[in-house]
Parts: C-alpha cells; sequence; structure tokens
C-alpha cells in the first residue's frame, strides 16, 4: 500500500468477541508483514491486557505499538498520519465499552480472527424491494472472494405500526 502524503492511513481492526484466538498475533504479525513489504505501520492496543503493548515492550518491533484504552487514546486513531496503515487489537469482551463503536466508526474494514472452523455466511437485512440486483451484487461478490454462503437470505424487514388499524 502507499501512502499519500497528509492522507488518512487505511484503519484496520483485528475482532473477535471470543478471547485466544490470534487477534494479537493476527495484529503484530501483520503489522511486521506490512513493514517487511515496505509499508508503515501503527498498531493500537485496545484491549485492557496490553499483550501487544508488552510483546513491544519485550522486544525491539520494527513498528510503534501505541495504547488505545482512554477515549484520548482512541480518538487519537482516527489522528494518525504519516503511516499507510493502522491496525488496532481489540479485545475479546467489547460488551459495556465504547471501544467497538469508536473504533469501527473510524475503520475501512475489519477481520476476524478466528480458528478454522467450518462456516457459512448467512446474508441478513438483505431488500429485495431495491429489485434483483443488490442480492445478485451480493452473490457475486461472495462468489468471487470463495465465500461460503447459504443461497436463501433474511430478508429486511418492516414494522408499520399503523398497519391493520383503521
Ligand atoms: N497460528 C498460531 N500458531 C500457534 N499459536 C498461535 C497461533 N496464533 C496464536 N497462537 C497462540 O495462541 C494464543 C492466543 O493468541 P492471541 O494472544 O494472539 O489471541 P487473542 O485473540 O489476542 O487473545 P485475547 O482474547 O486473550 O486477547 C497465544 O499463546 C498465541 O501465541
Ligand atoms: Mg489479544
Amino acid at each position: 500500500m502507499t501512502e499519500i502524503p497528509g492522507s488518512r492511513p487505511w484503519c484496520i481492526p483485528v475482532a473477535n468477541q471470543k478471547g485466544g484466538v490470534g487477534k494479537t498475533t493476527v495484529a503484530l504479525s501483520l503489522a511486521a508483514a506490512i513493514e517487511d513489504s515496505s509499508g508503515s505501520v501503527i498498531v493500537f492496543d485496545a484491549d485492557p491486557q496490553q499483550s501487544a503493548m508488552e510483546i513491544a515492550a519485550a522486544g525491539s518491533l520494527p513498528f510503534q505499538v501505541r495504547p488505545a484504552l482512554s477515549a484520548a487514546e482512541l480518538t487519537s486513531i482516527r489522528q494518525v498520519r504519516g503511516v499507510d496503515t493502522v491496525l488496532i487489537d481489540l479485545p475479546g469482551n467489547l460488551d459495556d465499552t465504547p471501544v467497538l463503536g469508536e473504533v469501527l466508526a473510524a475503520s475501512d474494514f475489519a477481520i476476524i480472527a478466528a480458528q478454522h472452523l467450518p462456516f457459512r455466511l448467512l446474508c441478513n437485512l438483505v431488500d429485495p424491494l431495491r429489485g434483483p440486483v443488490p442480492v445478485q451484487q451480493l452473490r457475486e461478490l461472495l462468489d468471487g472472494h470463495g465465500l461460503p454462503y447459504f443461497r436463501s437470505f433474511v430478508r429486511r424487514y418492516v414494522a408499520h405500526p399503523q398497519c391493520g388499524r383503521r
């Protein structure tokens, strides 16, 4: 990835509500791979366990790892300039924390670290009233990425509170 001076870096959190599935390992390994291929990266550690910060303190990583626990630190994620990628190591438990909302608002896409399990995507909130094209586009997108999915989908339901009243 090439950085355009002053431009906003790619912002990519590594997430999974499950613990111990490799979020920190993926975030740090990906950061090392980006540096290795002449990219520049900063890793933010948003996990109160601060494992990425600990690993960074123990060795000499070729990139910065910064804490992202306080509101000010979380806000600083979207202010980063001068690198082409920002990776964020998220905690396993995001319940009752503002972290997920803050981070996703600043993110381009997320990586879900998971152990290899058989899976199939079920598409939810599909709006067939918009015609067959969005559904077809969705299928082509998933086919293009080789992702397994159910042909059936869950449509977007809309409640009409006045419906049925006289
Ligand atoms: N590909 C792998 N091969 C072998 N061990 C791995 C691999 N990926 C992760 N691990 C090991 O699995 C353990 C959990 O990984 P890691 O700490 O990255 O998970 P995590 O999702 O960040 O955990 P937490 O939810 O506690 O933050 C660590 O001991 C790590 O070294
Ligand atoms: Mg971790």
